[in-house]
């Protein structure tokens, strides 16, 4: 099993979109271990964006992801990076396939809505970046035996 980290940005929060994101990875069979509303501070919007570090984007993007609340996940599945890397779509609305969540409900590049890890050794730290140990739940989805 995989974990991954996603995180509702503060666009997604001021639209109204948690609970129509997070139903579409609820219904996709993936469980749900950890989940966090919360401000983030400037030192931990460094330490996630560091390898962006000079891009032009940046300090756009470390504005943005400090403006509001966030809500902050660790999903568990086969292959949970990937599928829902997938179900985000493109970081760039016009580019994402229809029916992700990026081509359903974005429109710009930089309220893109969701950050979701791109590999695996991302998650682990971005996790560890968000969540202590003890905040991660152990359980047992049943429906994961059907999916
Ligand atoms: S790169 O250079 O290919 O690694 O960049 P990319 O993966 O496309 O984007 C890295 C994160 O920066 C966000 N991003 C932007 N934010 C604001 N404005 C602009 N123009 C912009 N371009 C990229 C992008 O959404 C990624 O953030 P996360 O949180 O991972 O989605």
């Amino acid at each position: 099993m995989e974990r991954t980290f996603l995180m509702i940005k503060p666009d997604g929060v001021q639209r109204g979109l948690i609970g129509e994101i997070v139903s579409r990875f609820e219904r996709k069979g993936l469980k749900l271990v950890a989940a966090k509303f919360m401000r983030v501070s400037e030192e931990l919007a460094e330490k996630h964006y560091a390898e962006h570090v000079g891009k032009d984007f940046y300090p756009p993007l470390i504005r943005f992801i400090t403006s509001g609340p966030v809500f902050a996940m660790v999903w568990e599945g086969d292959n949970a990076v990937a599928l829902t890397r997938a179900m985000i779509g493109k970081t760039n609305a016009v580019e994402a396939a229809p029916g992700t969540i990026r081509s359903d409900y974005a429109v710009h590049t930089n309220f893109n809505l969701i950050h979701g890890s791109d590999s695996p050794e991302n998650a682990e730290r971005e996790i560890a970046n968000f969540f202590r140990p003890e905040e991660l739940v152990d359980y047992e989805l049943t429906i994961q035996r059907w999916i």
